[in-house]
């Protein structure tokens, strides 16, 4: 028996898991295989399905607030950081087309302990992601029904913090005697508090419209995944519409002079947006999970990725650039940025049509990532990582029931309560986690010659230029960063040093073993990302990590198949 906590699993034997259905006794419950259903366009689709939401209609707000124009930059360095992720998921995908996405890939590369930690960080990514969708969603969803007369009290819209600090916000700009800075949406949360059901400070506030899309598309999920294509392809085909409908009316409405000066607040301000805009991109990276309901995994899979993340940058980028064009960044530190625009400059009507769209486009990201989760749990359940209830397909409807149904609750629970955000934050830091794995992990893949039909990362030696780089950017960058060290609270800054060291950890291996460049490339933007998204998300997302490592030890260890299993490896004993 292997005792390892990094016991890995050959690819070979995922392939022939796979291939047999998981057919043992131990996972009853009709039939293990998944309905192939799914081809390049429909995989594309789910990319821009799962990509285009609350990011590009909620967070880009805030995000252009602080960057000014310069934020459509933001939009280019994040595209490009997540082009070599989708490129070492393309590799992953192409070479293990199973269901599991991440986890899946980093059991063959890593071993368990690792898979583990990935599965549990995709949990982050695409159940807390959902939840801020969700969250989201309500926001739009509310203003909809506003402006068709119908109210929902405040105080069942929102979560209860953001109704308490509205209010208590208030009461200090009263007393300081700074009536005017109190904003509307100020007023809106407070009365929530204020009108809320309770005693003292214990109220009953709660985002209903939130739990009740996540039952909705819960629902949608689990009856099948043919229904789900279908309801996916006709809202992104909608949501596409729409966003090419705001770009091209929104250029005729732009002031050149409101993208001067372009970075108001210097690059720094640019890279406060790095949740938010991180966030928008979010999503590509689930079609993975569908792989065994592909036709032709190897070939689709890792186009379907590209092709999403191409055109979502180039829809986002124009966006940005029409949002800050149009008005001027200051006024954009709202919720619902692209209708705000419009009305802003007297189109009324548009703006509604595109909070309608926001509703339709939000939809669509909780749908994917609704579909995406059980799909994890369902290969971790496989391995025995989690109780094997969670790899059960429905009889009838051929998708993982149990699972699915847990999915349901895990995000609309949450949703009724929590802040978007800190689920923002959350979500983006767990999920530039995964991909900095992804691509360690490729550079673990042994390298394979090229098959006919089959997507294959392109190889760059990175022996000379990664350690050029890294010497480039000490020269480049010292001044600014020593500033940095040197300030207060340094131990604030360990995200930073972290990376410095990985970085220059990596120049040194790239050099000695000729590491394949644009993984690299992949892994140093993620991990760059993820230091500008602040001390205490990196202590919450630890967090998060021992929980799941405390659950890992008493639980999944112990059942783990691949341990059960004595380590059986097929007569290839090909691990990775
Ligand atoms: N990218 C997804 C969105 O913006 C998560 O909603």
């Amino acid at each position: 028996m292997s005792k390892s906590i990094f016991r890995k699993k050959s690819v070979s034997k995922i392939l022939a898991d796979v291939e047999s259905g998981f057919s043992d006794s131990e996972h009853s419950g009709g039939s293990t295989h998944l309905t192939k259903a799914l081809k390049v366009k429909d995989l594309t689709l789910m990319g821009i399905a799962a990509v285009i939401g609350a990011g590009i209609f909620s967070t880009i707000g805030e995000a252009s607030f602080h960057g000014g124009p310069g934020v459509s930059i933001l939009f280019v360095i994040t595209a490009i950081t997540c082009g070599f992720s989708a490129l070492c998921y393309a590799e992953f995908a192409s070479r293990i087309p199973v269901a599991g996405s991440a986890y899946t890939y980093a059991y063959a590369s890593f071993g368990e302990l690792i898979a583990w930690i990935i599965g549990w960080d995709l949990l982050m990514e695409y159940a807390i992601g959902n939840i801020a969708v969700a969250i989201s969603w309500s926001t739009y969803f509310v203003n909809l029904l506003e402006g068709f007369n119908i109210h929902i009290p405040s105080y069942l819209t929102m979560d209860y913090y953001t109704a308490l600090k509205a209010h208590e916000d208030i009461e200090k700009l009263t007393a300081g005697g700074n009536v005017a800075d109190i904003t509307d949406k100020m007023r809106n949360a407070a009365a929530a508090f204020v009108n809320a059901p309770g005693a003292g400070n214990f109220k009953l506030i709660a985002n209903i419209p939130a739990l009740l899309i996540v039952v909705a598309i819960t629902y949608l999920v689990y009856i099948g995944i043919r229904e789900t294509k279908k309801v996916t392809n006709g809202m992104v085909m909608l949501k596409i519409a729409v966003v090419i409908f705001v770009i091209l009316l929104g250029f005729f409405y732009v002031t050149p002079a409101n993208w001067s000066p372009f970075m108001p607040n210097g690059f720094s301000g640019v890279m406060k947006g790095v949740s938010g805009v991180f966030f928008a991109y979010i999503g590509f990276d689930a079609i993975s999970t569908t792989a065994e309901e592909c036709t032709n995994p190897q070939r689709d899979l890792p186009r379907g990725m590209i092709y999403s993340l191409i055109i979502c940058t180039v829809l986002y980028v124009l966006i940005a650039l029409v949002l800050t064009g149009m008005v001027s960044y200051k006024d954009l530190q709202v919720g619902d940025p692209l209708a705000f625009v419009f009305a802003k400059v007297g189109l009324t009507k548009i703006s509604y049509v595109i909070s309608v769209s926001a509703v339709i486009a939000t939809a669509s990201v909780l749908l994917i990532f609704q579909l995406g989760q059980p799909r994890i749990w369902m290969s971790m359940s496989r391995d025995g990582l989690l109780p094997k209830a969670f790899s059960r397909i429905h009889p009838k409807f051929k998708t993982p029931s149990f699972a699915t149904i847990v999915t349901g609750f895990v995000v609309a629970i949450p949703a009724l309560f929590m802040n978007l955000t800190e689920v923002t934050d959350l979500t983006s830091i767990g999920t530039l986690f995964a991909f900095v794995l992804v691509c360690g992990g490729v550079l673990l893949l042994p390298r394979e010659a090229a098959v006919q039909g089959r997507f294959k990362l392109p190889y760059i030696n990175g022996k000379f230029i990664v350690p050029a780089l890294f010497i480039g950017a000490v020269i480049g960058f010292h001044r600014p960063v020593l500033e940095l060290l040197s300030g207060e609270n340094v131990h604030e800054r360990f995200p930073l040093i972290l990376f410095i060291i990985v970085s220059a950890g990596i120049a040194v291996v790239s050099f000695i073993k000729n590491l394949s460049l644009i993984p690299v490339l992949g892994l140093l933007s993620c991990l760059y990302l993820m230091t500008e998204l602040g001390y205490i998300n990196w202590l919450r997302f630890l967090a998060w990590l021992v929980i799941g490592l405390v659950i890992y030890f008493t639980y999944s260890y112990k059942n783990s198949k691949l341990g059960k299993d004595n380590g059986i490896q097929l007569p290839d004993n090909k691990t990775l």
